[in-house]
């Protein structure tokens, strides 16, 4: 009988993408993915370390596991991705229900660490591979029947920002040659895919080391005009980078989606040279005017830590004042967080915790009263949505998103799946909308947004 895996996801889409390649070699051993941990001879967790939190509930996971481990003879763990790059041998030694501790550039070895585990020798592999080696082990991808899909630009991060372990377990940036980025698109287009999403840590620094490479903006053209895609998208942008190369992609190419992520952290200068974030409160406000003025209708999400180092009351309220002035769709707000080998560890955690909490919900309430106002005035419009599968709802609905990326159910036929139809939002909720497509089958159309 061929033996099961299970495999959890924590964090960002990086590791999303990465265990997409931890399936395929699994599968090319032998193994079926199974949907509980209980039927599972091998189970997988591929980690995120963003967060002490993150990391926390990923440890906590790992030990309910335990148990398991002592009623299945030959069951297999393994950690992977930024908790198990960023402790190695430590989770090895604390966790002895743990068979291998594989790290972020060592996935395409994960056949072999496997087949030492199998023979009962517990192992850690977190070296960090050159770019070149990186580059030329980049997995190949297989459509898979979905509409949406990540594609990888770049990896890496070398910004280091002063609270972010990202540099630390992601290693240096690299880009992969454009040549390839395409014709993974034009793969996957084939394959039926509709929409892709560029991702990297930094999309904007994409081809910067790679001399007569394409800059980003002119990747995600070239990206555009591939025949059956009908929606392009790409996260996250650093803010410092963001070119007017790219501005203008939102009034040059049709394709690309209403939307960008373009995390804030702190709308205090000072705060924002601690961190290291290389702009100003005021230059960031400028590139969004810029936006705006290009595509009236774009809608932004951010990121916000609060409580950063020596973050005082007043520089709290410029980060309000400029999340209200922004006015985000949404933003995805963070308390700091200690994370090892960082630089701001040297700085003094020194915004007591409730400090920090009444300052988060501060933040959420004024978000309150712009984000859900923003998705109300899509009541009563009829928006081009891509279809993309049945809805978690059941009850016979169908879900697809706007421009804005906002998920949309709706009464529909599975066959919709796939297209772009004109969908009438007729009621908003905290994460999706709920709509109606009155005729579906008349309403099929291609319009590219
Ligand atoms: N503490 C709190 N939030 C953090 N982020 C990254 N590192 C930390 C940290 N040490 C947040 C940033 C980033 C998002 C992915 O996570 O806002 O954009
Ligand atoms: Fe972390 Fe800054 Fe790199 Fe983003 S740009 S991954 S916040 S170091």
């Amino acid at each position: 009988m061929g033996k099961n895996f299970y495999l959890e996801t924590f964090g960002c889409q990086m590791n999303v993408v990465d265990s997409e390649q931890i399936s395929t070699l699994l599968e090319g051993m032998g193994y079926q993915l199974c949907a509980e941990a209980a039927s599972a001879d091998l189970i997988l967790l591929n980690t995120c370390s963003i967060r002490e939190k993150a990391e926390r509930k990923v440890i906590g996971h790992l030990w309910r596991f335990k148990p398991l481990k002592e009623t299945r003879p030959g069951l297999l763990i393994a950690v992977g991705g930024c908790v198990a790059q960023q402790e190695g041998k430590r989770l090895l030694d604390s966790l002895p229900h743990v068979d291998l501790v594989f790290g972020t550039h060592n996935i395409h070895r994960l056949p072999e660490l496997i087949r030492r585990a199998q023979r009962g020798e517990r192992g850690v592999e977190t070296a960090f591979l050159d770019g070149e080696t990186r580059i030329a082990l980049f997995p190949r991808r297989r459509p898979g029947g979905a509409v949406t899909r990540y594609v990888t630009v770049m990896q890496g991060c070398d910004n280091f920002c002063s609270y972010c372990v990202v540099p630390h377990v992601r290693g240096r940036e690299i880009s992969r040659p454009s040549g390839e980025v395409l014709e993974e698109v034009r793969q996957l287009v084939a394959g039926g895919v509709r929409e892709v999403t560029l991702i990297g840590q930094n999309v904007n620094s994409y081809g910067c080391s790679i001399p007569g490479e394409l800059s980003f903006a002119q990747l995600l053209a070239a990206v555009h005009d591939i025949p059956g895609l009908l929606r392009l998208r790409f996260v996250t942008s650093h803010p410092k980078d963001l070119s007017a190369g790219l501005i203008d992609c939102f009034a040059t190419l049709p394709k690309l989606c209403r939307h960008i992520h373009l995390p804030l952290q702190s709308g205090s200068n000072r705060v924002l040279a601690a961190m290291g974030r290389g702009y100003t409160a005021e230059s960031y406000l400028d590139k969004v005017r810029r936006l705006r003025a290009v595509s009236p209708d774009i809608r932004f999400t951010s990121d916000i830590i609060v409580g950063f180092p020596g973050e005082t009351e007043e520089e709290f309220r410029d980060t309000l004042a400029v999340a209200a002035e922004v006015g985000y769709a949404d933003i995805y707000t963070f308390l700091y967080s200690r994370r090892p080998g960082t630089p701001a560890l040297k700085l003094a955690d020194n915004v007591g915790a409730e400090v920090k909490q009444e300052r988060f919900d501060r933040l959420l309430a004024l978000q309150e009263g712009i984000g859900p106002a923003i998705w109300r005035q899509d009541l009563g419009r009829t928006l081009p949505v891509l279809v993309e599968g049945e809805s978690r709802q059941g009850d016979g609905q169908i879900y697809g998103r706007t421009t804005w990326g906002r998920i949309v159910n709706f009464k529909g036929p599975r066959e919709l799946v796939g297209e772009t139809i004109p969908v009438t939002i007729i009621d908003s909720y905290r994460n999706s909308q709920l709509g109606e497509c009155c005729d579906a089958a008349a309403a099929r159309c291609h319009a590219q947004r």
